[in-house]
């Protein structure tokens, strides 16, 4: 009895002491299969395209050749210090504005006062080096082949899957005799072996990131570096891993994509002959108050296409239903705004199209959307514009093209002007531009990729482009038109075509929205200026 009672605690005892131990041991014993990876912003570097320099950095290798400048194409290239300017035209006459368009100069830094000026600054200098180590891989760095290499290798076009393998295609020495030639290969992502080992070479470092080949023949070198195997083991998809490749005297890189295969995203869109816009094409609008027009507009639509389906949101304060076959109506909160309304459409959208259009657009014979949708089907474009027809006869298509011009740490300068790049070939009445009228179809997952920014509420339009700029390839036809229900009450000295300009143009009903929108411009597109024809 006493020795039970004596051995309990002891029991309660031991195991208190020898739990701790037993999950100390463990914890210390228990192999660590996760390497931890360091990927906090590492600030460094220059953010700017060296390319982007002019001649400020040019090689000071050959400087006592003497040069002189021409001056006409140095004005070509960019130099980071652009400028926004107002380009004046002395004689308003008509037919003078379309030779020499005025051009209106808006700078942004305006709308902040000295001392925000400051601190917006420094808080949209650190976004723009965090976007910009996001955004940049090791493979668009500048890689130069020295002349007179003895290596070969590949300068660009190797990929491989995150923490798969690959043989390194295109790897030689081209070297004078000697009794030994050695060649060394370093990694930071990832680490290399041999597929094969090859007689009289000796190799070195097999699973690591820095392999080492050596050999009395050349030969046997050369075959050894044919099953050179690079196994990616740093996961990281979307960067790229610098390949140092070395020999006696001589060094090169190359670079490595670590990307995975992009996933597609196909639309099964029925198989019958021609094109079935019903399958295709969703019709997505933003309504506000507007609920008469809003139902011209379907009343229009179903006369031509009465299968199509049809997107409404609708940020009105007392919404009204609006029903029917094939129509969704999403009530959003009073006064969301524009863009958030686009982005609730076409985030709702299905079919591989979506056709946008103002809910006081009215479609009539010539709003053949078949057109809109044979140009996306059998080009590379992403979105192609039509053309809107006011009330008054005049169509408008509304082409700008977009150009970003460097502009160093202050911001950059973006320059839009009427007009486009190239016709496109097969398609008479299209062209090549970077933005177009508010009447367009697009590839449904293109547009949700730019997405409308919803903190634009009030009137906005181009901001879209900007966005997609780079990243959508942009058309406009001028013979897919539709109707535009609105007169627009504008002085009389206005022609019609200036009151559609000026209505997608700069729309800015008050100082308030131009703050707005130039602060917006100011931080999120790190713009310090635009000018406009
Ligand atoms: C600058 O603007 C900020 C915010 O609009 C305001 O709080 C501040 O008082 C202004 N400063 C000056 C000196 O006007
Ligand atoms: C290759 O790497 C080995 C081991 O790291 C080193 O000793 C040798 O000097 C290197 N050779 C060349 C040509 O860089
Ligand atoms: C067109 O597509 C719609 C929706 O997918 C389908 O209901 C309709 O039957 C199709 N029309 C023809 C002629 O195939």
């Amino acid at each position: 009895m006493r020795m039970r009672l004596y051995r309990k605690p002891l029991c309660i005892l031991l195991l208190v002491v020898t739990i701790p131990v037993v999950f100390l041991v463990l914890l210390t014993w228990s192999p660590k299969p996760y390497n931890a990876v360091d990927i906090r912003y590492q600030a460094r570097g220059k953010p700017e395209n060296q390319m982007e320099n002019g001649l400020r950095f040019l090689s000071q290798k050959y400087a006592h050749v003497p040069y002189t400048i021409k001056e006409d194409v140095v004005r070509l290239l960019t130099s980071n210090s652009c400028q926004c300017q107002n380009v004046d035209n002395p004689i308003n006459l008509p037919f003078i504005q379309k030779y020499l368009p005025h051009v209106w100069a808006h700078s942004f830094e305006n709308v902040y006062n000295v001392s925000e000026l400051e601190g917006v600054k420094k808080r949209r200098s650190q976004e723009y080096r965090s976007f910009i180590e996001r955004t940049q891989s090791p493979a668009d760095l500048l890689i130069v082949a020295k002349a007179n290499s003895p290596l070969e290798y590949p300068t660009q076009g190797v990929e491989v899957r995150p923490l798969q393998s690959i043989v390194v295609p295109g790897l030689s020495l081209q070297a004078s005799s000697r009794d030994e030639y050695r060649v060394n290969l370093t990694a930071t992502l990832g680490t290399f072996n041999v597929a094969a080992e090859v007689q009289g070479v000796t190799v070195q470092g097999e699973d690591e990131m820095h392999l080492s080949l050596s050999s009395p023949q050349l030969e046997n070198l050369n075959r050894q570096l044919q099953f050179i195997v690079y196994t990616n083991t740093r996961f990281h998809p979307d960067t790229a891993d610098t390949v140092l490749l070395d020999t006696d005297g001589h060094q090169a890189s190359f670079a490595i994509k670590v990307r995975y295969r992009v996933t597609p995203r196909l639309y099964n869109s029925g198989s019958e002959e021609g094109y079935n816009v019903s399958a295709l094409v969703t019709i997505a609008t933003k309504t506000f108050l507007r609920y008469d027009k809003l139902r011209d507009l379907i009343e229009s639509i179903r006369k031509f296409y009465p299968t199509v389906s049809i997107i409404i949101a609708d940020d009105s304060d007392k919404p009204e239903k609006i029903q029917g076959p094939f129509i969704e109506h999403y009530i959003m909160p009073f006064g969301k705004g524009w863009f958030a309304g686009r982005n609730l459409a076409i985030s709702q959208v299905t079919t591989k199209y979506v056709l946008w259009v103002d809910d006081d657009f009215i479609f009539t014979a010539n709003t053949k959307v078949e057109k809109l949708v044979d140009v996306l089907e059998k080009t590379s474009l992403d979105l192609v514009g039509g053309a809107v027809r006011e009330v008054t006869g005049y169509t408008a298509t509304f082409r700008q093209k977009i150009s970003v011009e460097s502009g160093g740490e202050e911001g950059d300068c973006i320059h839009i002007r009427k007009g486009y790049h190239h016709d496109i070939q097969g398609f008479p009445n299209c062209v090549i531009t970077d933005g177009v009228i508010n009447f367009f179809l697009a590839r449904t997952d293109k547009v949700q990729q730019v997405g409308f920014d919803p903190s634009l509420a009030r009137a906005a339009h181009l901001e879209f482009f900007m966005d997609g700029l780079g990243k959508l390839h942009v058309g406009s036809c001028s013979d897919v038109i539709v109707g535009h229900a609105s007169k627009i009450k504008l002085p009389w000295t206005k022609t019609e075509s200036e009151k559609t300009y000026a209505k997608f143009r700069y729309p800015s009903s008050s100082d308030n929205d131009v703050k707005a929108k130039h602060t917006f411009f100011y931080f999120k597109n790190r713009l310090k200026c635009m000018t406009m024809d």
